[in-house]
């Protein structure tokens, strides 16, 4: 008797799986978390999911390529800007999850700022991160603000993403024009051109390299770093005494999407406690968008940190974006060490 339960429960529930159809996700969050949320939604629904991992000006720039013929259903994670971006450009679907009245004011700012084509999945601010060891070897402090990054000891030390492939990076250049003004945040950011060994592809490789003892200092998220020490790695974290910014990481739904009604399925799973505590099971210490979401000790605490107010509309604007990437890529990263 028992046996036949067994058998009628796993026929049904192979055969709902055949009913879930599939999704087509682009994640921009480190793979740990995109592969535990792609297991455990596929388990949970029998729905096959096909993730594909990319960085967040990455993804964007796949958005746009597959503007007439989409092939992405759901862009997950990765940094706000880019997400407004898309949709801006009308890259992404207008919808209202009935979940939004459970996020905290930031993560439906964005879903306003985006008119609704996007929405605020995490926060994370922007800090650096060191390796202690190379640091006492080498007898130097640890970074506490961004003057201390031009530091001579630092020559040659200090590892940042590229803007054009790095939402990270894109966080950062953005920060620091809110903080200097544009002229002196582009004079900063030459000085600090001469401390930097590499412009990484990827937002998390500096703190990784540093982790790893090749590079003393990277920029990066603080939560980046805190995923790097509890594994034992020899790194700590600092947010700069001037101030910060944060991203807003961001999820939506392509526009034209094939698999629309699934598309729309996993969209607000992702938006519930349930799913949200996977980014902590995954070692990833970002602050959840929604407020009944667990709070870990190890995420950052935003009233610690000295964070400005990040107009997150403006520069997730098309035009601003472009304009900064690519004047960073004349007139900084062109430039010789
Ligand atoms: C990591 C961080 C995320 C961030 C993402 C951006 O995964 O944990 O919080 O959104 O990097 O990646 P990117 O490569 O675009 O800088």
């Amino acid at each position: 008797m028992k046996k036949t339960i067994l058998l009628a429960a796993t026929l049904a529930a192979s055969m709902g799986a055949a009913a879930q159809g599939q999704v087509n996700i682009i994640c921009s969050v480190q793979a740990d978390w995109c592969n535990m949320m792609a297991t455990v939604y596929s388990r949970t629904t029998g729905t096959k999911v096909n993730m594909s991992m990319k960085g967040s000006g990455e993804a964007l720039a796949q958005l746009i390529a597959e503007k007439d013929n989409p092939k992405t259903d759901i862009w997950f994670g990765g940094t706000g800007d880019p997400h407004l971006q898309a949709a801006e450009q009308g890259l992404t679907l207008e919808y209202k999850s009935p979940l939004l009245p459970q996020l905290y004011p930031w993560a439906r700012k964005q879903a306003e700022d985006a008119k609704y084509r996007t929405v605020g999945v995490y926060l994370g601010p922007v800090g650096f991160g060191f390796n202690t060891e190379l640091l006492a070897r080498k007898k130097a402090q640890a970074p506490k603000s961004w003057a201390d990054l031009l530091k001579p000891e630092y020559k040659g030390e200090v590892q940042m993403a590229n803007p054009a492939s790095s939402g990270t990076a894109y966080t950062v250049i953005a920060t620091l024009v809110q903080i200097m003004g544009e002229d002196k945040a582009f004079d900063y950011l030459k000085s600090l051109h001469k401390n930097i060994s590499t412009y990484t592809r990827s937002g998390t490789a500096p703190i990784k390299a540093a982790a790893r003892g090749e590079t003393m200092v990277s920029i990066s998220f603080v939560h980046d770093v805190t995923t790097e020490a509890i594994q034992g790695f020899p790194v700590g974290s600092a947010t700069p005494s001037e101030g910060t910014g944060a991203e807003i990481g961001s999820m939506s739904i392509v526009k034209g999407a094939r698999n629309m009604e699934v598309a729309k399925k996993f969209y607000e799973w992702a938006l519930t406690p349930g799913a949200q505590q996977f980014g902590v099971a995954a070692k990833q210490f970002q602050l959840p968008s929604n407020s009944a979401t667990a709070i870990d000790p190890r995420m950052p605490d935003p009233k610690k940190i000295k964070l400005i107010n990040y107009d997150y509309a403006k520069y997730g604007a098309s035009a601003e974006r472009r304009r900064l990437i690519a004047k960073w890529e004349k007139e900084i990263n062109s430039l010789p060490r």
